[in-house]
Protein backbone atom coordinates (compact mmCIF):
# COMPACT_ATOMS: atom_id res chain seq x y z
CA UNK A 1 0.00 0.00 0.00
CA UNK A 2 2.14 2.15 0.75
CA UNK A 3 4.72 1.30 -1.93
CA UNK A 4 1.49 2.26 -4.13
CA UNK A 5 1.66 5.30 -2.93
CA UNK A 6 4.95 6.32 -3.35
CA UNK A 7 4.71 5.24 -6.64
CA UNK A 8 1.92 7.72 -7.23
CA UNK A 9 3.97 10.01 -5.52
CA UNK A 10 6.70 9.73 -7.88
CA UNK A 11 4.54 9.90 -10.71
CA UNK A 12 3.00 12.09 -10.05
CA UNK A 13 6.09 14.33 -8.35
CA UNK A 14 7.51 15.13 -12.29
CA UNK A 15 4.12 16.94 -13.03
CA UNK A 16 3.57 18.83 -10.65
CA UNK A 17 7.29 20.37 -10.60
CA UNK A 18 6.61 20.83 -14.21
CA UNK A 19 3.78 23.15 -13.70
CA UNK A 20 4.83 24.64 -10.86
CA UNK A 21 7.76 25.95 -12.79
CA UNK A 22 5.62 27.18 -15.50
CA UNK A 23 3.94 28.90 -13.19
CA UNK A 24 6.53 31.60 -13.52
CA UNK A 25 6.33 31.74 -17.18
CA UNK A 26 9.55 32.21 -19.28
CA UNK A 27 9.69 35.08 -21.11
CA UNK A 28 12.26 34.03 -23.47
CA UNK A 29 11.21 30.26 -24.30
CA UNK A 30 9.66 29.27 -27.74
CA UNK A 31 7.53 26.45 -26.99
CA UNK A 32 4.82 25.92 -24.67
CA UNK A 33 4.11 21.94 -23.76
CA UNK A 34 1.82 20.26 -21.95
CA UNK A 35 0.61 21.06 -18.35
CA UNK A 36 2.15 24.97 -19.12
CA UNK A 37 -0.18 27.72 -16.94
CA UNK A 38 0.30 31.17 -17.12
CA UNK A 39 -1.70 33.93 -15.03
CA UNK A 40 -1.43 37.50 -15.48
CA UNK A 41 0.86 39.58 -13.71
CA UNK A 42 -0.60 42.67 -12.24
CA UNK A 43 2.50 44.75 -12.25
CA UNK A 44 2.31 44.04 -16.38
CA UNK A 45 0.68 47.64 -17.68
CA UNK A 46 0.42 46.40 -21.54
CA UNK A 47 1.82 42.93 -23.05
CA UNK A 48 2.92 39.86 -20.92
CA UNK A 49 5.04 38.02 -22.76
CA UNK A 50 4.79 34.09 -22.83
CA UNK A 51 6.54 32.99 -25.66
CA UNK A 52 8.71 34.24 -28.66
CA UNK A 53 9.55 33.02 -32.07
CA UNK A 54 13.38 31.98 -32.94
CA UNK A 55 14.69 35.44 -33.79
CA UNK A 56 13.04 36.97 -30.94
CA UNK A 57 11.02 39.23 -33.48
CA UNK A 58 7.33 38.00 -32.86
CA UNK A 59 6.32 37.34 -29.37
CA UNK A 60 2.90 35.48 -28.20
CA UNK A 61 1.28 36.80 -24.99
CA UNK A 62 -1.53 38.36 -22.98
CA UNK A 63 -2.34 42.04 -24.08
CA UNK A 64 -3.98 44.56 -21.67
CA UNK A 65 -8.04 45.76 -23.17
CA UNK A 66 -9.63 48.00 -21.65
CA UNK A 67 -7.25 48.11 -18.92
CA UNK A 68 -8.67 45.77 -17.04
CA UNK A 69 -9.31 42.81 -19.82
CA UNK A 70 -6.81 40.56 -21.43
CA UNK A 71 -6.74 38.57 -24.82
CA UNK A 72 -3.82 36.37 -26.25
CA UNK A 73 -1.86 38.62 -28.91
CA UNK A 74 0.94 38.21 -30.98
CA UNK A 75 3.17 41.13 -31.43
CA UNK A 76 5.85 41.98 -33.28
CA UNK A 77 8.15 43.14 -30.88
CA UNK A 78 10.53 45.92 -32.43
CA UNK A 79 7.39 48.34 -33.21
CA UNK A 80 4.81 46.64 -30.74
CA UNK A 81 2.67 46.25 -33.62
CA UNK A 82 -0.25 43.61 -32.95
CA UNK A 83 -0.37 41.12 -35.58
CA UNK A 84 -3.02 38.62 -34.40
CA UNK A 85 -5.08 38.41 -31.04
CA UNK A 86 -7.28 35.82 -30.13
CA UNK A 87 -10.81 36.63 -31.15
CA UNK A 88 -13.43 36.15 -28.15
CA UNK A 89 -16.84 37.12 -27.80
CA UNK A 90 -16.03 38.18 -23.68
CA UNK A 91 -12.53 39.31 -22.59
CA UNK A 92 -11.15 37.59 -19.36
CA UNK A 93 -10.26 39.37 -16.73
CA UNK A 94 -6.38 40.79 -16.54
CA UNK A 95 -6.51 39.38 -12.50
CA UNK A 96 -5.88 35.89 -10.39
CA UNK A 97 -9.08 33.70 -11.54
CA UNK A 98 -7.87 33.80 -15.26
CA UNK A 99 -4.92 31.41 -16.51
CA UNK A 100 -3.70 30.12 -19.55
CA UNK A 101 -2.82 26.68 -20.05
CA UNK A 102 -1.83 24.33 -22.67
CA UNK A 103 -3.22 20.86 -22.14
CA UNK A 104 -3.11 19.78 -25.83
CA UNK A 105 -5.82 23.07 -26.56
CA UNK A 106 -4.30 26.38 -25.55
CA UNK A 107 -7.24 27.59 -23.13
CA UNK A 108 -8.16 30.60 -21.37
CA UNK A 109 -10.20 30.50 -19.07
CA UNK A 110 -11.57 31.22 -15.14
CA UNK A 111 -12.46 29.28 -12.20
CA UNK A 112 -16.01 31.31 -12.23
CA UNK A 113 -16.79 32.00 -15.90
CA UNK A 114 -15.23 29.06 -16.98
CA UNK A 115 -13.51 28.94 -20.55
CA UNK A 116 -13.61 31.91 -22.90
CA UNK A 117 -11.40 31.06 -25.46
CA UNK A 118 -9.63 27.77 -26.67
CA UNK A 119 -8.39 25.64 -29.25
CA UNK A 120 -9.86 22.89 -29.09
CA UNK A 121 -6.92 20.39 -29.96
CA UNK A 122 -5.21 17.75 -28.61
CA UNK A 123 -1.50 18.76 -29.76
CA UNK A 124 1.76 18.35 -27.86
CA UNK A 125 3.07 21.68 -28.13
CA UNK A 126 2.62 25.59 -29.13
CA UNK A 127 5.04 27.05 -31.45
CA UNK A 128 5.65 30.63 -32.70
CA UNK A 129 7.12 30.26 -35.99
CA UNK A 130 9.05 33.01 -37.17
CA UNK A 131 7.16 34.33 -39.49
CA UNK A 132 4.34 35.44 -36.63
CA UNK A 133 1.72 31.92 -36.75
CA UNK A 134 0.95 30.66 -33.64
CA UNK A 135 0.66 26.71 -34.08
CA UNK A 136 -0.53 24.16 -32.13
CA UNK A 137 1.44 21.11 -33.33
CA UNK A 138 1.53 17.00 -32.45
CA UNK A 139 5.03 15.69 -31.36
CA UNK A 140 5.82 14.59 -35.27
CA UNK A 141 4.99 18.20 -35.91
CA UNK A 142 1.83 18.67 -37.83
CA UNK A 143 -0.25 21.66 -37.66
CA UNK A 144 -3.48 21.10 -35.69
CA UNK A 145 -4.25 24.87 -35.55
CA UNK A 146 -3.00 28.19 -36.64
CA UNK A 147 -3.16 31.53 -36.05
CA UNK A 148 -2.95 31.90 -39.86
CA UNK A 149 -6.57 30.68 -40.37
CA UNK A 150 -7.87 33.37 -38.04
CA UNK A 151 -6.86 36.34 -39.05
CA UNK A 152 -7.31 39.45 -37.22
CA UNK A 153 -6.87 42.69 -39.04
CA UNK A 154 -3.62 41.82 -40.22
CA UNK A 155 -2.38 39.53 -43.06
CA UNK A 156 1.62 39.11 -43.41
CA UNK A 157 3.83 37.29 -46.06
CA UNK A 158 2.55 33.97 -47.64
CA UNK A 159 0.05 33.41 -45.46
CA UNK A 160 -3.38 32.48 -46.96
CA UNK A 161 -6.53 34.52 -47.05
CA UNK A 162 -9.35 32.59 -48.27
CA UNK A 163 -12.76 33.44 -49.39
CA UNK A 164 -14.26 32.39 -45.81
CA UNK A 165 -11.89 34.77 -44.11
CA UNK A 166 -12.20 38.52 -43.35
CA UNK A 167 -9.67 40.54 -42.18
CA UNK A 168 -11.59 43.61 -39.47
CA UNK A 169 -10.60 46.76 -38.42
CA UNK A 170 -9.82 46.82 -34.98
CA UNK A 171 -12.96 49.25 -34.78
CA UNK A 172 -15.05 46.56 -36.08
CA UNK A 173 -16.62 48.69 -38.53
CA UNK A 174 -14.37 47.64 -41.68
CA UNK A 175 -13.40 44.50 -43.56
CA UNK A 176 -11.78 43.23 -46.29
CA UNK A 177 -13.19 39.70 -47.82
CA UNK A 178 -12.97 37.90 -50.82
CA UNK A 179 -16.24 37.53 -53.72
CA UNK A 180 -15.94 34.68 -56.53
CA UNK A 181 -13.70 36.87 -58.83
CA UNK A 182 -12.47 40.20 -56.74
CA UNK A 183 -11.65 41.73 -53.74
CA UNK A 184 -14.08 43.73 -51.59
CA UNK A 185 -13.87 46.50 -48.62
CA UNK A 186 -17.35 46.71 -46.78
CA UNK A 187 -18.35 48.93 -44.13
CA UNK A 188 -20.89 47.81 -41.40
CA UNK A 189 -22.84 50.89 -40.56
CA UNK A 190 -25.27 49.48 -38.47
CA UNK A 191 -26.02 46.42 -36.70
CA UNK A 192 -26.69 43.22 -37.99
CA UNK A 193 -26.07 44.20 -41.89
CA UNK A 194 -22.89 42.18 -42.22
CA UNK A 195 -20.70 42.58 -43.80
CA UNK A 196 -22.11 45.74 -44.72
CA UNK A 197 -22.02 48.40 -47.50
CA UNK A 198 -19.15 47.40 -50.28
CA UNK A 199 -17.43 50.76 -51.03
CA UNK A 200 -14.07 49.24 -52.78
CA UNK A 201 -14.11 46.37 -55.11
CA UNK A 202 -11.43 44.76 -56.86
CA UNK A 203 -11.99 42.47 -59.71
CA UNK A 204 -9.27 39.97 -60.50
CA UNK A 205 -7.54 41.10 -63.98
CA UNK A 206 -7.18 37.53 -65.08
CA UNK A 207 -3.98 38.41 -66.96
CA UNK A 208 -2.06 35.33 -66.49
CA UNK A 209 -4.80 32.67 -65.97
CA UNK A 210 -8.56 32.78 -65.95
CA UNK A 211 -11.15 32.17 -63.02
CA UNK A 212 -12.90 28.87 -63.44
CA UNK A 213 -16.58 29.32 -62.02
CA UNK A 214 -16.93 27.54 -59.18
CA UNK A 215 -13.79 27.59 -57.78
CA UNK A 216 -12.99 29.80 -54.39
CA UNK A 217 -9.81 32.15 -54.79
CA UNK A 218 -7.54 33.05 -52.14
CA UNK A 219 -5.19 35.85 -51.19
CA UNK A 220 -1.34 35.85 -50.50
CA UNK A 221 0.80 38.98 -49.61
CA UNK A 222 3.93 38.37 -51.51
CA UNK A 223 7.48 39.17 -50.80
CA UNK A 224 7.82 40.19 -53.93
CA UNK A 225 5.34 43.03 -53.14
CA UNK A 226 1.97 42.30 -54.11
CA UNK A 227 -0.94 41.27 -53.00
CA UNK A 228 -1.86 38.60 -55.58
CA UNK A 229 -5.42 36.43 -55.78
CA UNK A 230 -5.40 32.98 -56.53
CA UNK A 231 -7.05 29.61 -57.50
CA UNK A 232 -5.17 27.20 -58.22
CA UNK A 233 -1.16 27.05 -58.11
CA UNK A 234 1.15 29.73 -58.48
CA UNK A 235 -0.37 31.71 -61.52
CA UNK A 236 -1.83 34.72 -60.10
CA UNK A 237 -4.95 35.59 -61.41
CA UNK A 238 -4.55 38.93 -59.65
CA UNK A 239 -1.56 41.06 -58.62
CA UNK A 240 -1.76 44.64 -57.00
CA UNK A 241 1.44 45.69 -57.20
CA UNK A 242 2.98 48.17 -54.21
CA UNK A 243 5.05 51.23 -54.70
CA UNK A 244 8.28 48.75 -53.94
CA UNK A 245 7.02 46.07 -56.08
CA UNK A 246 9.90 43.50 -57.37
CA UNK A 247 11.91 46.05 -55.30
CA UNK A 248 14.54 44.19 -52.36
CA UNK A 249 13.17 45.23 -49.06
CA UNK A 250 14.81 45.06 -45.84
CA UNK A 251 12.16 43.41 -43.81
CA UNK A 252 8.73 41.59 -43.78
CA UNK A 253 5.52 42.77 -45.18
CA UNK A 254 1.80 43.49 -43.72
CA UNK A 255 -1.54 44.45 -44.95
CA UNK A 256 -3.88 45.61 -42.46
CA UNK A 257 -7.95 46.67 -42.46
CA UNK A 258 -7.17 49.78 -40.60
CA UNK A 259 -9.80 51.84 -38.87
CA UNK A 260 -10.55 54.31 -41.32
CA UNK A 261 -11.38 51.78 -44.15
CA UNK A 262 -8.48 51.51 -46.20
CA UNK A 263 -6.46 48.25 -46.51
CA UNK A 264 -2.75 49.50 -46.56
CA UNK A 265 0.39 47.82 -47.17
CA UNK A 266 3.60 48.39 -44.97
CA UNK A 267 7.28 47.05 -44.91
CA UNK A 268 9.80 46.78 -42.04
CA UNK A 269 13.01 48.85 -42.38
CA UNK A 270 14.43 47.10 -39.30
CA UNK A 271 13.22 50.82 -37.63
CA UNK A 272 10.35 51.46 -38.79
CA UNK A 273 7.30 50.41 -41.25
CA UNK A 274 7.21 52.37 -44.44
CA UNK A 275 3.53 52.33 -46.09
CA UNK A 276 3.69 51.26 -49.74
CA UNK A 277 0.36 50.43 -50.80
CA UNK A 278 -3.23 52.01 -49.90
CA UNK A 279 -6.45 50.23 -51.50
CA UNK A 280 -8.33 53.63 -51.55
CA UNK A 281 -5.95 56.80 -52.41
CA UNK A 282 -8.03 59.74 -52.13
CA UNK A 283 -9.21 59.85 -48.92
CA UNK A 284 -12.75 61.33 -49.99
CA UNK A 285 -13.15 58.05 -51.43
CA UNK A 286 -13.25 56.53 -48.08
CA UNK A 287 -16.68 56.16 -46.70
CA UNK A 288 -16.63 58.29 -43.74
CA UNK A 289 -13.33 60.53 -44.45
CA UNK A 290 -14.93 63.58 -42.89
CA UNK A 291 -17.27 61.88 -40.14
CA UNK A 292 -21.26 61.80 -40.46
CA UNK A 293 -22.68 64.25 -41.92
CA UNK A 294 -19.27 65.45 -43.25
CA UNK A 295 -18.56 66.47 -47.09
CA UNK A 296 -15.31 65.78 -48.29
CA UNK A 297 -13.47 68.20 -51.45
CA UNK A 298 -10.55 66.49 -52.88
CA UNK A 299 -7.75 68.47 -52.57
CA UNK A 300 -9.57 70.50 -49.88
CA UNK A 301 -11.00 68.69 -46.98
CA UNK A 302 -13.59 68.36 -45.05
CA UNK A 303 -17.07 70.66 -44.31
CA UNK A 304 -20.51 70.04 -43.06
CA UNK A 305 -23.23 69.03 -45.20
CA UNK A 306 -25.52 71.85 -43.99
CA UNK A 307 -23.28 75.01 -44.43
CA UNK A 308 -24.23 75.90 -40.56
CA UNK A 309 -22.01 73.67 -38.72
CA UNK A 310 -18.77 74.10 -38.54
CA UNK A 311 -16.26 70.68 -39.58
CA UNK A 312 -13.48 71.85 -36.87
CA UNK A 313 -15.53 71.27 -34.02
CA UNK A 314 -15.42 67.52 -34.62
CA UNK A 315 -18.39 66.75 -35.66
CA UNK A 316 -21.28 67.59 -38.27
CA UNK A 317 -24.67 66.08 -36.26
CA UNK A 318 -25.37 65.21 -32.96
CA UNK A 319 -23.60 61.98 -31.81
CA UNK A 320 -26.76 60.18 -30.76
CA UNK A 321 -26.93 60.21 -34.88
CA UNK A 322 -24.23 57.70 -35.24
CA UNK A 323 -25.80 55.06 -33.32
CA UNK A 324 -29.70 55.24 -34.07
CA UNK A 325 -30.52 52.19 -36.18
CA UNK A 326 -33.30 53.93 -37.65
CA UNK A 327 -36.18 56.23 -37.25
CA UNK A 328 -38.80 53.55 -36.44
CA UNK A 329 -38.78 53.58 -33.07
CA UNK A 330 -40.76 56.22 -31.12
CA UNK A 331 -38.00 58.05 -29.81
CA UNK A 332 -36.21 58.43 -33.01
CA UNK A 333 -38.73 59.24 -35.16
CA UNK A 334 -38.33 62.98 -34.97
CA UNK A 335 -35.86 64.52 -37.76
CA UNK A 336 -34.78 67.60 -39.47
CA UNK A 337 -33.66 66.98 -43.54
CA UNK A 338 -30.89 68.74 -45.32
CA UNK A 339 -30.86 69.58 -48.76
CA UNK A 340 -27.56 69.79 -50.52
CA UNK A 341 -26.79 69.98 -53.82
CA UNK A 342 -23.13 69.13 -55.75
CA UNK A 343 -23.20 65.76 -53.76
CA UNK A 344 -22.08 62.52 -54.44
CA UNK A 345 -21.77 59.19 -53.05
CA UNK A 346 -18.10 57.99 -52.52
CA UNK A 347 -18.94 54.40 -53.62
CA UNK A 348 -21.91 54.81 -55.79
CA UNK A 349 -20.85 52.63 -58.93
CA UNK A 350 -21.45 49.96 -56.17
CA UNK A 351 -24.83 51.02 -54.48
CA UNK A 352 -28.13 49.77 -56.02
CA UNK A 353 -30.28 52.34 -57.15
CA UNK A 354 -34.41 52.62 -58.20
CA UNK A 355 -34.82 54.92 -61.58
CA UNK A 356 -36.78 58.30 -60.85
CA UNK A 357 -38.16 60.62 -62.59
CA UNK A 358 -37.76 63.46 -60.27
CA UNK A 359 -35.71 64.31 -57.22
CA UNK A 360 -38.91 64.86 -55.15
CA UNK A 361 -39.68 60.97 -56.00
CA UNK A 362 -36.58 59.98 -54.71
CA UNK A 363 -37.09 61.87 -51.67
CA UNK A 364 -40.41 61.28 -51.25
CA UNK A 365 -39.64 57.32 -51.11
CA UNK A 366 -37.20 58.12 -48.49
CA UNK A 367 -39.44 60.17 -46.43
CA UNK A 368 -42.29 57.46 -46.17
CA UNK A 369 -39.95 54.98 -45.48
CA UNK A 370 -38.98 54.80 -41.47
CA UNK A 371 -35.17 52.79 -42.37
CA UNK A 372 -34.33 55.44 -44.87
CA UNK A 373 -31.89 58.08 -44.04
CA UNK A 374 -31.38 59.73 -46.71
CA UNK A 375 -31.22 59.63 -50.93
CA UNK A 376 -28.88 60.73 -53.76
CA UNK A 377 -30.50 61.64 -56.58
CA UNK A 378 -28.82 62.26 -59.98
CA UNK A 379 -30.98 64.71 -62.44
CA UNK A 380 -28.83 63.54 -65.39
CA UNK A 381 -29.17 60.10 -65.19
CA UNK A 382 -32.62 59.58 -62.89
CA UNK A 383 -30.84 57.35 -60.40
CA UNK A 384 -32.20 57.42 -56.70
CA UNK A 385 -29.32 56.04 -54.42
CA UNK A 386 -31.49 55.32 -50.79
CA UNK A 387 -29.50 54.85 -48.19
CA UNK A 388 -30.46 52.90 -45.39
CA UNK A 389 -27.77 53.30 -42.68
CA UNK A 390 -26.48 56.28 -40.88
CA UNK A 391 -25.14 59.08 -42.99
CA UNK A 392 -21.39 59.42 -43.85
CA UNK A 393 -19.60 61.28 -45.57
CA UNK A 394 -20.44 62.50 -49.06
CA UNK A 395 -18.25 63.70 -51.89
CA UNK A 396 -18.37 67.23 -52.99
CA UNK A 397 -18.41 67.54 -56.78
CA UNK A 398 -18.80 70.10 -59.23
CA UNK A 399 -22.12 68.87 -60.98
CA UNK A 400 -25.18 70.28 -59.01
CA UNK A 401 -27.58 68.18 -60.76
CA UNK A 402 -26.35 65.75 -57.87
CA UNK A 403 -28.81 66.08 -55.36
CA UNK A 404 -29.29 64.58 -51.42
CA UNK A 405 -31.39 64.71 -48.88
CA UNK A 406 -30.67 63.47 -45.42
CA UNK A 407 -32.69 62.86 -42.56
CA UNK A 408 -31.00 63.60 -38.87
CA UNK A 409 -32.38 62.86 -35.46
CA UNK A 410 -33.24 65.35 -33.56
CA UNK A 411 -35.06 63.14 -30.46
CA UNK A 412 -31.37 61.41 -29.27
CA UNK A 413 -29.94 62.76 -26.78
CA UNK A 414 -27.68 60.33 -25.55
CA UNK A 415 -26.85 56.84 -27.08
CA UNK A 416 -29.35 54.78 -26.37
CA UNK A 417 -28.54 52.19 -29.52
CA UNK A 418 -24.99 50.31 -29.89
CA UNK A 419 -24.17 50.30 -32.94
CA UNK A 420 -23.43 46.45 -32.03
CA UNK A 421 -20.08 46.03 -32.48
CA UNK A 422 -19.42 42.98 -31.43
CA UNK A 423 -17.14 42.79 -28.16
CA UNK A 424 -14.88 40.31 -29.88
CA UNK A 425 -14.79 43.19 -32.63
CA UNK A 426 -14.25 46.13 -30.39
CA UNK A 427 -12.10 44.19 -28.33
CA UNK A 428 -9.41 46.41 -29.69
CA UNK A 429 -6.89 46.99 -27.48
CA UNK A 430 -5.48 50.41 -26.78
CA UNK A 431 -2.58 49.52 -27.96
CA UNK A 432 -3.79 48.35 -31.46
CA UNK A 433 -5.58 51.52 -31.61
CA UNK A 434 -2.54 53.50 -30.76
CA UNK A 435 -0.49 52.17 -33.01
CA UNK A 436 -2.44 51.59 -35.80
CA UNK A 437 -3.51 55.40 -35.42
CA UNK A 438 0.00 56.78 -35.22
CA UNK A 439 1.20 54.82 -38.09
CA UNK A 440 -1.89 55.20 -40.13
CA UNK A 441 -2.32 59.06 -39.62
CA UNK A 442 1.14 59.65 -39.69
CA UNK A 443 1.08 58.47 -43.70
CA UNK A 444 -1.84 60.36 -43.86
CA UNK A 445 -0.33 63.63 -42.45
CA UNK A 446 2.52 63.27 -44.78
CA UNK A 447 0.23 62.68 -47.87
CA UNK A 448 -2.17 65.61 -46.68
CA UNK A 449 1.10 68.11 -46.33
CA UNK A 450 2.05 66.91 -50.13
CA UNK A 451 -1.28 67.66 -51.33
CA UNK A 452 -1.49 70.88 -49.26
CA UNK A 453 -4.89 69.64 -47.92
CA UNK A 454 -5.33 70.86 -44.22
CA UNK A 455 -9.28 70.45 -41.91
CA UNK A 456 -10.09 66.87 -42.26
CA UNK A 457 -11.84 66.64 -38.94
CA UNK A 458 -12.16 64.77 -36.09
CA UNK A 459 -14.91 63.35 -35.14
CA UNK A 460 -14.96 62.43 -31.61
CA UNK A 461 -11.36 63.96 -30.09
CA UNK A 462 -9.95 60.62 -29.65
CA UNK A 463 -6.65 61.12 -31.54
CA UNK A 464 -4.03 60.80 -29.10
CA UNK A 465 -5.86 59.61 -26.00
CA UNK A 466 -4.09 57.12 -23.82
CA UNK A 467 -4.09 53.18 -24.35
CA UNK A 468 -7.10 52.23 -22.98
CA UNK A 469 -10.38 54.11 -24.63
CA UNK A 470 -13.38 52.30 -25.09
CA UNK A 471 -13.00 51.29 -28.44
CA UNK A 472 -15.76 49.38 -28.75
CA UNK A 473 -17.80 52.71 -29.37
CA UNK A 474 -18.73 53.66 -33.40
CA UNK A 475 -16.86 57.11 -32.15
CA UNK A 476 -13.12 55.81 -33.75
CA UNK A 477 -14.99 55.93 -37.45
CA UNK A 478 -12.90 58.49 -39.32
CA UNK A 479 -10.41 59.51 -37.02
CA UNK A 480 -7.44 58.82 -38.84
CA UNK A 481 -8.30 61.98 -41.42
CA UNK A 482 -8.70 64.25 -38.19
CA UNK A 483 -6.06 67.06 -38.91
CA UNK A 484 -4.31 67.64 -35.50
C1 LIG B 1 13.91 39.34 -37.37
O1 LIG B 1 15.14 39.06 -36.81
C2 LIG B 1 16.20 39.03 -37.72
C3 LIG B 1 17.45 38.57 -37.01
O2 LIG B 1 17.44 39.00 -35.68
C4 LIG B 1 16.34 40.39 -38.36
O3 LIG B 1 17.36 40.38 -39.31
C5 LIG B 1 15.02 40.75 -39.03
O4 LIG B 1 15.08 42.03 -39.58
C6 LIG B 1 13.91 40.65 -38.06
N1 LIG B 1 12.65 40.84 -38.74
C7 LIG B 1 11.66 41.59 -38.26
C8 LIG B 1 10.42 41.59 -39.04
O5 LIG B 1 11.76 42.22 -37.25
C1 LIG C 1 -8.17 20.74 -21.03
O1 LIG C 1 -8.82 21.64 -20.16
C2 LIG C 1 -10.16 21.92 -20.52
C3 LIG C 1 -10.69 22.97 -19.61
O2 LIG C 1 -10.32 22.78 -18.30
C4 LIG C 1 -10.98 20.65 -20.46
O3 LIG C 1 -12.30 20.91 -20.86
C5 LIG C 1 -10.35 19.63 -21.41
O4 LIG C 1 -11.05 18.42 -21.31
C6 LIG C 1 -8.90 19.43 -21.07
N1 LIG C 1 -8.31 18.57 -22.10
C7 LIG C 1 -7.56 17.53 -21.80
C8 LIG C 1 -7.01 16.75 -22.95
O5 LIG C 1 -7.32 17.23 -20.65
C1 LIG D 1 12.47 30.93 -40.40
O1 LIG D 1 12.42 29.56 -40.14
C2 LIG D 1 12.63 28.73 -41.27
C3 LIG D 1 12.49 27.31 -40.83
O2 LIG D 1 11.33 27.14 -40.10
C4 LIG D 1 14.00 29.00 -41.85
O3 LIG D 1 14.17 28.24 -43.02
C5 LIG D 1 14.13 30.46 -42.17
O4 LIG D 1 15.43 30.75 -42.61
C6 LIG D 1 13.81 31.30 -40.96
N1 LIG D 1 13.83 32.70 -41.33
C7 LIG D 1 14.46 33.63 -40.64
C8 LIG D 1 14.37 35.02 -41.14
O5 LIG D 1 15.07 33.36 -39.63
C1 LIG E 1 -14.97 36.88 -34.14
O1 LIG E 1 -15.99 36.05 -33.69
C2 LIG E 1 -17.28 36.51 -34.01
C3 LIG E 1 -18.28 35.60 -33.34
O2 LIG E 1 -17.85 34.30 -33.30
C4 LIG E 1 -17.43 36.54 -35.52
O3 LIG E 1 -18.70 37.01 -35.86
C5 LIG E 1 -16.38 37.47 -36.09
O4 LIG E 1 -16.44 37.46 -37.49
C6 LIG E 1 -15.02 37.02 -35.65
N1 LIG E 1 -14.05 38.02 -36.07
C7 LIG E 1 -13.05 37.72 -36.87
C8 LIG E 1 -12.10 38.82 -37.18
O5 LIG E 1 -12.90 36.60 -37.31
C1 LIG F 1 -0.96 28.29 -48.36
O1 LIG F 1 -1.57 27.45 -49.30
C2 LIG F 1 -0.63 26.72 -50.07
C3 LIG F 1 -1.38 25.92 -51.12
O2 LIG F 1 -2.72 26.20 -51.13
C4 LIG F 1 0.19 25.81 -49.19
O3 LIG F 1 1.15 25.13 -49.96
C5 LIG F 1 0.88 26.64 -48.14
O4 LIG F 1 1.54 25.81 -47.23
C6 LIG F 1 -0.12 27.48 -47.37
N1 LIG F 1 0.58 28.36 -46.47
C7 LIG F 1 0.29 28.45 -45.18
C8 LIG F 1 1.13 29.38 -44.38
O5 LIG F 1 -0.64 27.84 -44.67
C1 LIG G 1 -12.41 27.73 -45.26
O1 LIG G 1 -12.18 27.30 -46.57
C2 LIG G 1 -11.15 26.33 -46.68
C3 LIG G 1 -10.97 26.02 -48.13
O2 LIG G 1 -10.99 27.18 -48.89
C4 LIG G 1 -11.54 25.09 -45.91
O3 LIG G 1 -10.49 24.16 -45.98
C5 LIG G 1 -11.80 25.45 -44.46
O4 LIG G 1 -12.26 24.34 -43.75
C6 LIG G 1 -12.82 26.57 -44.38
N1 LIG G 1 -12.92 26.98 -43.00
C7 LIG G 1 -14.10 27.22 -42.42
C8 LIG G 1 -14.04 27.67 -41.01
O5 LIG G 1 -15.15 27.11 -43.02
C1 LIG H 1 -5.97 23.86 -61.65
O1 LIG H 1 -6.63 24.24 -62.83
C2 LIG H 1 -6.46 23.34 -63.92
C3 LIG H 1 -7.18 23.92 -65.10
O2 LIG H 1 -6.65 25.16 -65.42
C4 LIG H 1 -7.03 22.00 -63.55
O3 LIG H 1 -6.81 21.11 -64.62
C5 LIG H 1 -6.34 21.48 -62.32
O4 LIG H 1 -6.91 20.29 -61.90
C6 LIG H 1 -6.45 22.51 -61.19
N1 LIG H 1 -5.66 22.05 -60.07
C7 LIG H 1 -6.15 21.98 -58.85
C8 LIG H 1 -5.21 21.51 -57.79
O5 LIG H 1 -7.30 22.28 -58.57
C1 LIG I 1 -24.40 75.93 -48.64
O1 LIG I 1 -23.93 77.11 -49.23
C2 LIG I 1 -23.78 77.04 -50.63
C3 LIG I 1 -23.22 78.36 -51.12
O2 LIG I 1 -22.37 78.90 -50.18
C4 LIG I 1 -25.14 76.79 -51.26
O3 LIG I 1 -25.01 76.65 -52.66
C5 LIG I 1 -25.72 75.51 -50.69
O4 LIG I 1 -27.02 75.31 -51.18
C6 LIG I 1 -25.78 75.58 -49.18
N1 LIG I 1 -26.22 74.31 -48.68
C7 LIG I 1 -27.07 74.18 -47.69
C8 LIG I 1 -27.41 72.79 -47.27
O5 LIG I 1 -27.57 75.13 -47.14
C1 LIG J 1 -37.84 50.79 -46.94
O1 LIG J 1 -36.46 50.77 -47.30
C2 LIG J 1 -35.85 49.52 -47.16
C3 LIG J 1 -34.41 49.70 -47.51
O2 LIG J 1 -33.98 50.92 -47.11
C4 LIG J 1 -36.52 48.53 -48.09
O3 LIG J 1 -35.94 47.26 -47.89
C5 LIG J 1 -38.00 48.47 -47.78
O4 LIG J 1 -38.63 47.64 -48.73
C6 LIG J 1 -38.60 49.85 -47.85
N1 LIG J 1 -39.98 49.79 -47.44
C7 LIG J 1 -40.96 50.31 -48.16
C8 LIG J 1 -42.32 50.20 -47.59
O5 LIG J 1 -40.74 50.86 -49.22
C1 LIG K 1 -33.38 68.41 -63.44
O1 LIG K 1 -33.76 68.02 -64.75
C2 LIG K 1 -34.93 68.67 -65.20
C3 LIG K 1 -35.25 68.14 -66.58
O2 LIG K 1 -34.77 66.86 -66.76
C4 LIG K 1 -34.74 70.16 -65.25
O3 LIG K 1 -35.91 70.77 -65.61
C5 LIG K 1 -34.32 70.64 -63.89
O4 LIG K 1 -33.99 72.02 -63.92
C6 LIG K 1 -33.11 69.89 -63.40
N1 LIG K 1 -32.82 70.31 -62.06
C7 LIG K 1 -31.60 70.58 -61.64
C8 LIG K 1 -31.45 71.03 -60.24
O5 LIG K 1 -30.62 70.48 -62.37
C1 LIG L 1 -14.38 48.93 -22.09
O1 LIG L 1 -14.87 49.57 -20.93
C2 LIG L 1 -16.01 50.38 -21.14
C3 LIG L 1 -16.39 51.06 -19.86
O2 LIG L 1 -15.57 50.70 -18.83
C4 LIG L 1 -17.14 49.52 -21.67
O3 LIG L 1 -18.26 50.33 -21.92
C5 LIG L 1 -16.69 48.84 -22.94
O4 LIG L 1 -17.71 47.99 -23.40
C6 LIG L 1 -15.44 48.05 -22.70
N1 LIG L 1 -14.98 47.52 -23.98
C7 LIG L 1 -14.76 46.25 -24.15
C8 LIG L 1 -14.28 45.89 -25.50
O5 LIG L 1 -14.95 45.43 -23.27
Amino acid sequence: MTQLLLLLLLLLAPISLSMAESSTPPTTGQELLIGFKATPNPSVSSFQSLITDSNGNYSLGFLRVNETRLTLAVVHVPSSEIIWHANMTKLARWSDPTQLIFNGSLIISDSHSGVFWSTYTEGDRVWLSNTSNLQVQTSDGSVLWQSFDFPTDTLVENQNFTSNMSLVSSNGIYSMRLGQDFMGLYAKFKSGSDPGQIYWKHKALEAKAAILPGQPIYAVLKSDGFLGMYQNGSVPVDVQSFNSYLQPVSGVRRVRMETDGNLKGYFWTGSSWVLDYQAVSEPCDLPNSCGPYGLCEPGKGCACLDNQTDPNTGRCASPGNHNLVDFCTAYSIKYKVIRSNGVELPYKQLMGYQRMHTFQQCETACQQNCTCWGVVYSNTSGFCYILDYPIQSLMKVGDESKMGYFKVSEGVGKRKIDVGLGVGMGLVCGSILVFGVVVGYGWYRMRERKRGVSGYVKEDGVVGVGPYKDLGAASFRSIELSGR
